[in-house]
């Protein structure tokens, strides 16, 4: 019957299609999953033998494709193929924020995702159920329901059934560098929707292994509206522990004292307080930028413009980090070797996208730093597109260059200061005599993520900076 899903197709094989449908595979052997994408490259990666080589890092997703990939779980670029052959799609397509027309800078840029829809309307046999996976807008069903209703009736002949739609909000809380253990193990699935058969036909395939309490149903808009709500409310949390963590440094209080004090009330709880760099990610800004931006469409200013403020402090806070090396080097830069410590946007992922180090290290190499920098999951060649610059230019004329550097020992050599950018744990067991021997004195270490081991540090003779201790 409908509510039996035999075939799953994914628009889209990036950090939430590709780990989301695996661990679907891998928990649903009954099921066939195809992950398709418009990017070959990216397909050819995640069908490569080597699982070290799949194009997301993630601890864990090598097993989990290991053990799916080629038995129900497949990886093409064939989409319209896929698509005919799903009894359910998930549309998983990257939905940034609009770079210029109506809304640029703040709303979400949805042209992937239309055509994605376009594609399902063209392609779909008999009935399909359409999933919006994507981060989007409050009322984006809709956009996608109209897209489908033209197609739909059409496609009657003897082997082939009219087409027909349901469309449901099933958004992703994964976070990176944690993905399959949130995944396999989520606080909830949120499932929004007007047509209980299919809402029902999706929570089976979570009921083989999620807590049937843990499956949520709401309406439609309000499943758009919660995903996020919960990612405003999360980066909240962290820009107003990093504005805390300046008005410790000001005043001497410690901000993990004062973070583990307010954490042990239940009604703050402990998680999600670590002041930091700032927060990066690919969503995080994108998101409450969007709801921002709906916000004033709605007329509601003061809203928006309250969300709209733990965006610019964590500007802020980036911004204050970079002057803070620049001023505690005496002011100048120029020439100057600065080890940094981590480029991710955080430790146990190989993504880079909004990493507060892009922002930081960008104002230091425009200052003529000569950074050397540390990263055990980014490439060269991603740091270089982040950058803006090729590794290696500029050295030596005053202007800023950068190479990337296989451990902390060369990032440490000749340099003035180390600092630290993504809480790795490598970077808590830092040899820190032997750094010292290489630096050049005096030497600093800038912790922005309070990792390193900041008392060994200083007895090796550094000057320590630690973020939120005044
Ligand atoms: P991504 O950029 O890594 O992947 C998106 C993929 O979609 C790309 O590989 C792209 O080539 C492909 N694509 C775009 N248009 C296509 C089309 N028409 N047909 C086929 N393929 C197409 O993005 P992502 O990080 O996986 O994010 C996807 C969505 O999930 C976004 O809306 C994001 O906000 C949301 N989300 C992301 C995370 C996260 O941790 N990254 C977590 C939760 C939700
Ligand atoms: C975040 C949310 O946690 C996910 O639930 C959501 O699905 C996802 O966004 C999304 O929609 O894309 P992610 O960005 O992958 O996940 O990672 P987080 O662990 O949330 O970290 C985001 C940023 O905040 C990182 O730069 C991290 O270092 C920083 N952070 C996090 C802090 O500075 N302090 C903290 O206490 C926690």
């Amino acid at each position: 019957g409908l509510s039996t899903i035999r075939s799953i197709c994914c628009i889209g094989a990036g950090y939430v299609g590709g780990p989301t449908m695996a661990v679907i595979a891998d928990r649903c052997p009954d099921v066939q999953v195809t992950v398709v994408d418009l990017s070959a490259e990216r397909i050819a990666a995640w069908n490569s033998a080597d699982l070290s080589r799949l194009p997301v890092y993630e601890p864990g997703l090598d097993a989990v494709v290991g053990r799916a990939r080629g038995r129900n779980l497949h990886f093409s670029t064939a989409v319209e193929e896929a698509i005919a052959a799903a009894d359910l799609v998930f549309i998983s397509v990257n939905t940034p924020t609009k770079t210029k027309g109506l809304g640029a800078g703040q709303a979400s840029d949805l042209k992937w995702v239309e055509a994605s829809a376009r594609t399902v309307a063209k392609a779909a046999q008999g009935h399909t159920i359409v999933v919006e996976k994507s981060t989007l807008p409050v009322r984006t069903a809709e956009v996608i329901q109209q897209i489908l209703s033209a197609s739909e009736g059409s496609g009657v002949s003897e082997t082939q059934p009219a087409k027909s739609f349901s469309v449901l909000s099933n958004p992703e809380f994964l976070a990176e560098g944690t993905a399959i253990a949130d995944l396999e193990k989520p606080d909830r699935v949120l499932i929004g929707g007007q047509d209980p058969e299919a809402i029902e036909a999706l929570a089976a395939i979570y009921g083989h292994w999620v807590a049937p309490q843990k499956i949520l149903r709401t309406n439609l808009w309000s499943s758009e509206l919660s995903k996020l709500t919960a990612n405003a409310f999360l980066a909240q949390r962290i820009s107003s522990i990093n504005s805390i963590a300046a008005f410790c440094e000001a005043t001497g209080a410690n901000v993990r004292e004062v973070a583990r004090a307010i954490g042990a009330d239940s009604r703050i709880g402990e998680k999600f307080l670590q002041a930091g760099p700032g927060f990066g990610g690919s969503c995080f800004k994108k998101d409450i930028l969007n709801l921002v931006y709906l916000c004033r469409h709605y007329g509601l200013e003061e809203v928006a413009a309250y969300w709209e403020q733990v965006v610019t402090l964590n500007h802020w806070q980036q911004q204050r980090i970079a002057r803070l090396v620049i001023s505690n080097l005496f002011g100048t830069v120029s020439g100057k070797r600065i080890g940094v410590l981590g480029f991710a946007f955080k430790a146990d992922t190989n993504d880079t996208r909004e990493s507060p180090a892009i922002r930081i290290c960008r104002e230091l190499l425009e200052e003529g730093a000569v950074l050397q920098i540390v990263d055990p999951k980014v490439s060269e060649s991603q740091m270089a597109k982040d950058l803006g610059q090729p590794a290696g230019a500029g050295e030596g004329d005053g202007d800023g260059s950068w190479q990337r550097v296989p451990e902390v020992l060369q990032a440490a050599s000749g340099a003035d200061a180390l600092l630290l950018l993504t809480e790795w744990q490598q970077f808590a067991v830092i040899d820190w005599p032997a750094v010292a021997a290489v630096m050049r004195q005096p030497a600093w270490l800038f912790d922005a993520r309070a990792k390193a081991d900041g008392a060994l540090a200083r007895a090796a003779g550094l000057q320590v900076w630690t973020v939120g201790e005044g």
